[in-house]
């Protein structure tokens, strides 16, 4: 049986989120702003990208180590053309209960069939606003919303599971908060809001940018009221509702106004196989020299286990406005959300 190992704040390692692509084929304001990921920005090379044998190499460690919960994120993943067989790799791995990708959407028209037969369970797809030109301003590109809806379309015909993630940002997109929810419950598909955060150092966040989980609850209840939803599984980051006489869902990630870190199982592997044991660590731990000069399955599973016994991160519970300005964390689009 695979074991379960807890970090020094009792919190048992649980999910893994692997980011297998740093580039992306957006630029939304909040996370890769177009003016810093320019032209000339340097991403990763093909060679610093773990393969699909090392990717799979490690989840397996991990899922010795008790991880039951694998998302696939970037950057943008579906950029890799390879993502169904690793799909289909990682579903072969015994003791996993959960595998998930999450994605801009525009590759889903193309791709959901062979992600949903290779044994994707779910994709949770960003969408900042309904309307062109504020979808444009957030995304930092010219493609269409349209591109997006087809995404969410295709994605629900394949058969897989599909939430909505919405990052809220005041003066950006507030406006589109009602008709964005109007929308997803139209489609019967789970809306969650997200309290826009001071990831990565490139972001601009200030405080008063954050829409708190109390106003967006406000606001969403004027469509219907709101009945609150037991949490799927311990660690879970957003808070649920639904709406009164229907099985539609929203949800709430408020990592900054009600944080989450206390029941936080999440460790993070970078496209270029580091492992951070937080979204605002400064530094990951690599294993790809470890996979590359061919170190065994049982001293990578030491490696991981140390570090994860070592772990007392608590960042978003230590924010400060100060922290959010001089602590040099990791970028969003490095370490896959
Ligand atoms: P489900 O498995 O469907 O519940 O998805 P998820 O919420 O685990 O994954 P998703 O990629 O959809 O995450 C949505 C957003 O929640 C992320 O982009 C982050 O903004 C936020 N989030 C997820 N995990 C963490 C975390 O460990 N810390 C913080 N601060 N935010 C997180
Ligand atoms: N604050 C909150 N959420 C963010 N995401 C990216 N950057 C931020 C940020 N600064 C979200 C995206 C997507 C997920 C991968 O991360 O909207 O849903
Ligand atoms: Fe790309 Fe997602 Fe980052 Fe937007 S939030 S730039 S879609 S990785
Ligand atoms: Fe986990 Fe760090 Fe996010 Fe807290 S801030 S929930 S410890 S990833």
């Amino acid at each position: 049986a695979n074991q379960r190992i807890c970090d020094k704040l009792e919190r048992p390692l649980q999910d893994l989120r692997i980011s297998i692509m740093d580039r992306c084929n957006f630029r939304c304001s909040y996370c890769m702003p177009a003016e810093v990921f320019g032209p000339d920005h340097a991403f990763m090379d093909e060679s610093e990208l773990l393969s699909v044998d090392e990717i799979v190499r490690t989840a397996e460690q991990f899922v010795q180590l008790g991880v039951k919960k694998i998302r696939i994120t970037g950057g943008e993943p579906l950029l890799r053309k390879e993502v169904p067989h690793l799909i289909g790799r990682l579903h072969a791995i015994e003791g996993l209960e959960d595998l998930a990708l999450t994605t801009n959407g525009v590759m889903l028209p193309k791709m959901a069939k062979a992600l949903k037969a290779a044994g994707l369970q779910r994709v949770n797809i960003s969408l900042d606003a309904l309307s062109t030109e504020t979808f444009q301003k957030m995304s930092g590109r010219k493609t269409k919303p349209q591109a997006v809806f087809n995404g969410i379309a295709a994605a629900k015909d394949a058969g897989l599971g599909v939430k909505i993630n919405m990052v809220v940002k005041r003066g950006a997109n507030e406006q589109e908060v009602i008709p964005l929810a109007r929308y997803a419950k139209e489609l019967g598909v789970t809306l969650r809001f997200i309290e826009f955060m001071d990831v990565g150092q490139t972001n601009g966040w200030d405080f008063s940018y954050v829409v708190s989980k109390k106003e967006l609850y406000k606001l969403v209840s004027q469509i219907a009221p709101l009945e609150p939803v037991n949490q799927a599984y311990y660690g879970e980051v957003a808070s649920r509702y639904r709406y009164s006489g229907t099985e539609t869902e929203v949800g709430f990630i408020s990592s900054v106004t009600e944080t989450f870190c206390q029941s936080c199982t999440r460790a993070r592997l970078s496209a270029d196989g580091k492992i951070f044991t937080c979204l605002f660590s400064e530094n990951g731990t690599d294993l790809r020299a470890d996979l590359r000069k061919g170190l065994s399955d049982e001293a990578l599973q030491r490696k991981i286990k140390q570090l994860w016994e070592a772990r007392a991160d608590r960042y978003s519970e230590l924010r400060t406005e100060e922290t959010a300005k001089t602590r040099k964390k990791i970028e969003m689009s490095y370490i896959g959300g």
